[in-house]
This record gives C-alpha cells, sequence and structure tokens, in this order.
C-alpha cells in the first residue's frame, strides 16, 4: 500500500467484501485465533461461512504452519455474529504495520465492537507451564513501531478491558495474568532480552498483538487479550526454544484454552 492510500478506507472494502461473501451484513465480535487457539472456532456456535482470506482485500496468505489462512462467520448461541480470523500478518513479515492491523480495522469496518486478541508466546514466570492460559492484563510495545500515524494521541489506559478480564475470570477464578511484551521478531529473545523484558515489568513475550490492540483502541472497541504459554522464554527455560515445541505445546492445550474461550465468548 502507497502512502496516499486511506488503511480505513482500504478496510472498508474488505469488510464488505466479507460482507458479500459471507452473507452477514455486521459482526458483533472478532476474535483473532493465534497459536494453540484454532480449535476455539468449532466450539463457538455455528459456521454461517468461511472464507479463504485471500479472497479479501488486504490480506494475504499465511506465512506459517499452524497459523490458518481463513476468515469465518459464526452464529452465536445467544444470536450475536462472530468473525473468527485465521489469518495474521506478523510485523516481522516485514509488509509495514497497517498490514499488521488490517484485520482488526476489517473487524471494525465490518462492525465488531468487540476485538479478543490471542496469542502462543513465552513465559517469564517460572510456574507458568507450557498450556498455561494467560489474561493480558497490559502490554508494552517494543516493535518501534505504531499503527497510528500523524497526530494521533489517544489513551492505552484500561486498553485490555477491565470489563472483560472480569468476564474471563467469572468463567476461570483463578486465570493467571501479566503484562505481554511485544518484540519484532522473528527470532526468539535472548536471555538478556528476556530479564530486559521482566525488568520493566513484562511477564509474556511474543511477537503479535500490542499493535492489533492499539488499532483496535483506535476504533474503538472494546478488547480481551489471552496468551497460550507454549513455553517458557530463553534463559528462563533450561533448554534452547524450538519452534516445533512451540507447535507442539499448543496443540496439546488446544482443547483446553479452546473450551475456555468459547465460554469466555458466551459470557461476553
Ligand atoms: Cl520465548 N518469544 C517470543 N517473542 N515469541 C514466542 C516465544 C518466545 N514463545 C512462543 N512465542
Amino acid at each position: 500500500d502507497g502512502e496516499d492510500v486511506d488503511p480505513f478506507a482500504v478496510a472498508r472494502i474488505a469488510a464488505e467484501q466479507l460482507a458479500e461473501a459471507t452473507g452477514v451484513e455486521k459482526h458483533d465480535i472478532a476474535l483473532t485465533l493465534g497459536s494453540g487457539w484454532a480449535k476455539a472456532a468449532d466450539l463457538l456456535g455455528e459456521t454461517v461461512a468461511t472464507v479463504p482470506a485471500t479472497e479479501i482485500y488486504g490480506f494475504s496468505a499465511p506465512a506459517l504452519t499452524g497459523h490458518v489462512g481463513t476468515l469465518r462467520s459464526i452464529l452465536l448461541p445467544n444470536g450475536k455474529r462472530a468473525l473468527v480470523i485465521g489469518a495474521r500478518t506478523h510485523f516481522y513479515e516485514g509488509h509495514g504495520v497497517r498490514r499488521v492491523v488490517h484485520s482488526v480495522r476489517t473487524a471494525a469496518a465490518a462492525g465488531a465492537t468487540t476485538m479478543i486478541l490471542t496469542n502462543g508466546a513465552g513465559g517469564i514466570k517460572e510456574h507458568w507451564t507450557p498450556g498455561t492460559p494467560v489474561l493480558i492484563s497490559d502490554h508494552i510495545n517494543l516493535t518501534a513501531a505504531s499503527p497510528l500515524e500523524g497526530a494521533t494521541f489517544i489513551d492505552l489506559t484500561d486498553l485490555y478491558s477491565r470489563r472483560l478480564r472480569e468476564v474471563a475470570r467469572s468463567i476461570q477464578p483463578e486465570l493467571d495474568e501479566g503484562v505481554y511484551v511485544q518484540f519484532r521478531g522473528p527470532h526468539y529473545e535472548t536471555p538478556a532480552e528476556v530479564q530486559m523484558a521482566k525488568t520493566i515489568g513484562g511477564h509474556i513475550v511474543g511477537m503479535s498483538t500490542a499493535l492489533e490492540a492499539i488499532a483496535a483502541r483506535q476504533a474503538g472497541m472494546e478488547i480481551l487479550g489471552f496468551s497460550l504459554i507454549t513455553n517458557l522464554a530463553a534463559g528462563i527455560s533450561p533448554e534452547p526454544l524450538s519452534h516445533t515445541e512451540v507447535l507442539q505445546a499448543g496443540k496439546d492445550a488446544e482443547p483446553v484454552i479452546s473450551e475456555l474461550l468459547a465460554r469466555v465468548v458466551a459470557a461476553i
């Protein structure tokens, strides 16, 4: 996209195409399902339509195995419409922040007022064994980027909705919370970088979500964030990290956390 292209106009075109492709004029709630969370889509309700993301303006093919490139429209038991985004563009892919937050802006243009962001991430707290779901209480953006352009001075207090976090805890009272630190990636952090993240107040390290949350706030959405701890971060874990193990931990935890997420969505 060129500098002269309005990213919100691009999102409106995508939302129109989505309405056409799904037959659903307006969605209420959007979910981005990261590593380990994809199965939640099957538990939410009745899938009305599944659209390959590449058919919608501004979306690209998934960069990774473990990331499904579809957009799904789901009718929830309470009559609300959920848009499940299984096609995330990561900042490390190098296509710029506009592409990273395009799905969030498309969801907003499609009517969604709630944005649920999920990811697989590394844990800094030693007692977080792989498979632990953690509510995101706040974030630290270490990408040196922002989806906002120009003089857009928006407030990010309570970015991750207190109300929605309480809903999640009403489903699972013992849910842990933590501050998510977004690094650019695609390499995992060094142990020294993980220590830095810990020192500045972080508990979870990952490569997504923060930029998307900022765009969702700009769009006026209420935001809920969940990390699945797939592994301990470098230096916290005694072993080196492996992407294969990260994917396997996600697969193993998927049934349990998907059930949790589906129950939370039903309670919103
Ligand atoms: Cl340790 N770091 C980052 N940045 N992303 C991850 C991760 C670690 N583990 C899973 N995803």
